[in-house]
């Protein structure tokens, strides 16, 4: 994923909203803090590698945004209180500074996230050398880390 469009090119691309921080950046998406009428949401840029001009590279594109679009779609179906809820911008593809995105929104999320936590209780259990965990529970908590189960 290249790096993540600064502030004033993802203020420009949403006039409407205004782009308060960059939040953080996973496998695939860069989400930032905005805020439009008072609501605050979390927008979501996914990024869409080029793919070649032919027929294969056609079905590869179709095949990558078909994960975006079933994790869209999952959201918009579960009504559990335990997963995000979608905002109000339908994905749609933008170009931010010549790369291209699907942009979407969701319910903005704050507080510590799973992997910050994890990554805290790692390295404070490292400085104390002691552990109110086994060794096999800390190498669990180093594989949960290592595997992104918390982006
Ligand atoms: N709804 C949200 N509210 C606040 N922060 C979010 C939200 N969704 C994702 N993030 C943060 O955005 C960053 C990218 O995560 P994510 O969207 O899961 O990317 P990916 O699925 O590509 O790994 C992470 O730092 C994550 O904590
Ligand atoms: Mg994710």
């Amino acid at each position: 994923m290249p790096s993540a469009p600064p502030l004033g090119q993802v203020q420009a691309a949403f006039p409407d909203w205004s782009i308060k921080q960059l939040i953080g950046e996973g496998t695939f998406k860069t989400t930032y803090k905005a805020e439009k009428d008072g609501l605050l949401e979390a927008i979501k840029l996914f990024y869409v590698p080029e793919f070649e001009d032919s027929e294969e590279g056609a079905t590869a594109r179709i095949n990558f945004l078909g994960r975006l679009s079933r994790e869209i779609h999952l959201l918009g179906q579960c009504k559990t209180p335990y997963l995000v809820k979608l905002g109000c911008i339908e994905p749609n593809e933008i170009n931010i500074g010549g790369v291209f995105f699907i942009a979407y929104s969701e319910q903005l999320l704050t507080g510590v996230t799973l992997r910050n936590l994890i990554n805290c209780e790692v390295s404070s259990l490292g400085r104390r050398n002691q552990s109110p965990f086994t060794m096999s529970r800390r190498s669990d908590i180093r594989t949960l880390g290592e595997t992104r189960l918390c982006s």
